[in-house]
């Protein structure tokens, strides 16, 4: 269930060239986290308007704590940057409906672009059996060694060849002849789309989550929707990404939109 709380800051340091990790204590909230959830975080001083959405990266039950990486892109990630240990964010958490995890699966593959990667960590976590994870980034990794945990296959794109394959995390994909029983991704819409293209073509199911300017965060103010269409439906339909999302079955999701 979602709660409204302020969470105080447990550790908070820089762990890429654009790259900051943060550790909430948050009892109540992470017990029930989805991976795939988010949080929405409203800065202490209440000077910012709207609350920003970030995933929700990592939990720790037993330190009751949850873990946001984000970059700065702008003034409220930038206020955020700022915090220090100690210091307390109010957060409304866990949002969304995350990732529906197939325990039948034999091998899985989890693919994320970008600041589309923090959500993934939670689910490779959680995800039993085989994992393929493709990571892409534009530069220098973060996460990396968080996720080589995880799997023994993590294969690591970059666009500027300053680190693993060079080219795209599809790209690396190909590469490496990506296979499995189940997708689920994270990142950027175009990456989204070829990564749903991609599943469609090898007949593999694939969960993606979708990231779209938000206002409210719980369904209530329209402002995030997306295009879905169903497949016994003959129309699409605007749905929340914030409430009926962010994660869609990529089949139903209509990309012209
Ligand atoms: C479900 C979801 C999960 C996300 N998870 C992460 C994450 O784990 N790490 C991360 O770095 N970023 C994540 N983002 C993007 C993050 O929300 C934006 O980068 C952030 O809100 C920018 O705020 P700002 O004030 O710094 O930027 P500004 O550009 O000043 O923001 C102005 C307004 O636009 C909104 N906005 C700006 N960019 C985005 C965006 N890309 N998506 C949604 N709203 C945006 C802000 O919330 C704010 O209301 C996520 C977005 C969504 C929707
Ligand atoms: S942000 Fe208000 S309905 Fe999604």
């Amino acid at each position: 269930m979602k709660r409204m709380i302020k969470a105080s800051i447990v550790t908070h340091e820089k762990i890429g060239e654009n790259c900051w990790s943060m550790w909430l204590k948050a009892p109540g909230i992470t017990e029930g986290v989805i991976p795939g959830q988010f949080a929405h975080i409203k800065l202490k001083q209440g000077e910012k308007l709207l609350p920003r959405p970030l995933s929700i990266c990592e939990i720790d039950r037993n330190q009751k704590a949850l873990r946001i990486v984000y970059a700065v892109v702008g003034n409220g990630t930038k206020d955020l940057s700022l915090m220090k240990m100690g210091e307390e964010v109010t957060l409304l958490s866990p949002l969304g409906n995350g990732y529906d995890i197939k325990a039948t699966a034999q091998k899985s593959i989890i693919v994320g672009g970008g600041m589309g990667i923090p959500p993934l960590l939670e689910l490779s976590k959680r995800i039993p059996g085989e994992k393929e994870i493709y990571l892409g980034y534009a530069s220098t990794p973060f996460l990396q060694k968080d996720f080589e945990e995880h799997s023994e296959k993590l294969r690591i794109a970059t666009d500027d060849g300053s680190y693993g394959y060079t080219g795209t995390v599809l790209d690396a994909m190909n590469y490496y002849h990506a296979d499995g029983d189940v997708v689920y991704s994270c990142g950027p819409r175009p990456m989204l789309q070829k990564i749903s293209e991609w599943a469609k073509q090898k007949g593999i199911p694939a969960q993606i989550s979708l990231e779209e300017r938000m206002a409210c965060g719980i369904g209530a103010c329209l402002v995030c929707t997306c295009k879905i269409k169903k497949e016994k439906e003959e129309d699409w339909q605007h749905q929340r990404v914030c409430s009926d999302g962010p994660v869609f079955n990529s089949k139903e999701v209509v990309w012209d939109a």
